[in-house]
C-alpha cells in the first residue's frame, strides 16, 4: 500500500518526508484554504520538495465538466505529469473523468462515498478512487467495510482503478487497509506521527541504551566502545 500525506503545509509535509518512506501529497480545496497561501504558490512548493516523480493529487473545482476539463489541464501544465487531477466523483464530474482519461490525463475520483461511485469512476477511466473512510463511518455506515468492497469489485471485475482512500482518523483504520492489500492510503501527518508514538517502544530502547551504557559507559556506541 503506498502512504501519501493528506495535508498541505510545507513544515509538516518535510518533518514527515524527513523520518517515513512517503510516495506523495495529496490536497483537496479546503486544505488548500487552511493553508493560508495562493493555491499555486501553495502546491509549486510542495511540488518543488517532493520533487517530479512523486505523486500530487489536486482538485478542480469548478462545476461543469467543460470547466473541470480546462482545470484538470491546467493543473497539470502548472505542476507536472505526475499530478493526478481530483474530480468529485458526481455526473459533470463522471463526463469530465471520461474526457480527460482519454486524452491520457492522470485521474483521481474523489468524494466516494458508496461502491456503485467508485464502479462508474472506474468505468469512466479514472486512475484512483478515493473513498472517504471517517466521513463514511459518520455516516454509520462502516468505512473500511465499503472500501474493502470497491477493492473486491474493482478486482473481480478486472478494472484497473485502484484505491486511494482518504479521511483518516486514527492508525487502526489505516492498518485494516493496509491488511486488505487496497492500493494507497492518504494520511494527515498528526495520524502519520501517531503510528509510532507508542512508549512500549520508546521504553524498550532506552532499556536497551541503558544496559549498555551500564556496561562501558555513559554515552557510549558501538562507535566509540572498546
Ligand atoms: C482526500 O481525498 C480527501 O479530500 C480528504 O482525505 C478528506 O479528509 P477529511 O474527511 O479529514 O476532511
Amino acid at each position: 500500500m503506498k502512504l501519501l500525506i493528506d495535508d498541505a503545509n510545507i513544515e509538516k509535509i518535510k518533518k514527515i518526508y524527513e523520518y517515513y518512506a512517503i510516495d506523495g501529497v495529496t490536497t483537496n480545496p479546503s486544505i488548500i484554504a487552511k493553508n493560508g497561501k495562493k493555491p499555486y504558490e501553495t502546491l509549486k512548493e510542495i511540488r518543488e520538495f517532493i520533487g517530479k516523480e512523486a505523486e500530487l493529487h489536486v482538485q478542480v473545482v469548478s462545476s461543469t465538466a467543460e470547466e473541470m476539463i480546462k482545470e484538470g489541464k491546467k493543473i497539470v501544465e502548472e505542476l507536472g505529469e505526475n499530478t493526478y487531477v481530483k474530480i468529485p466523483t458526481v455526473p459533470e464530474g463522471l463526463k469530465a473523468m471520461k474526457q480527460l482519461s482519454k486524452e491520457g490525463y492522470k485521474i483521481t475520483a474523489t468524494a466516494i462515498y458508496t461502491p456503485i461511485q467508485a464502479y462508474l469512476a472506474a468505468k469512466a477511466g479514472a486512475d484512483y478512487a478515493a473513498p472517504y473512510v471517517n466521513r463514511i463511518d459518520n455516516l454509520g455506515t462502516n468505512g473500511i467495510e465499503v472500501t474493502r468492497k470497491i477493492h473486491d469489485i474493482f478486482e473481480n471485475n478486472g478494472l484497473k482503478t485502484q484505491i486511494l482512500a482518504a479521511s483518516f482518523k486514527n492508525s487502526l483504520q489505516v492498518l485494516e487497509l493496509c491488511e486488505y492489500g487496497v492500493g494507497a492510503s492518504t494520511v494527515a501527518p498528526d495520524i502519520i506521527e501517531g503510528f509510532i508514538n507508542n512508549p512500549n517502544i520508546s521504553s524498550a530502547v532506552e532499556v536497551f541504551t541503558e544496559d549498555f551504557e551500564g556496561l562501558c559507559g555513559k554515552g557510549k556506541t558501538m562507535l566509540n566502545c572498546d
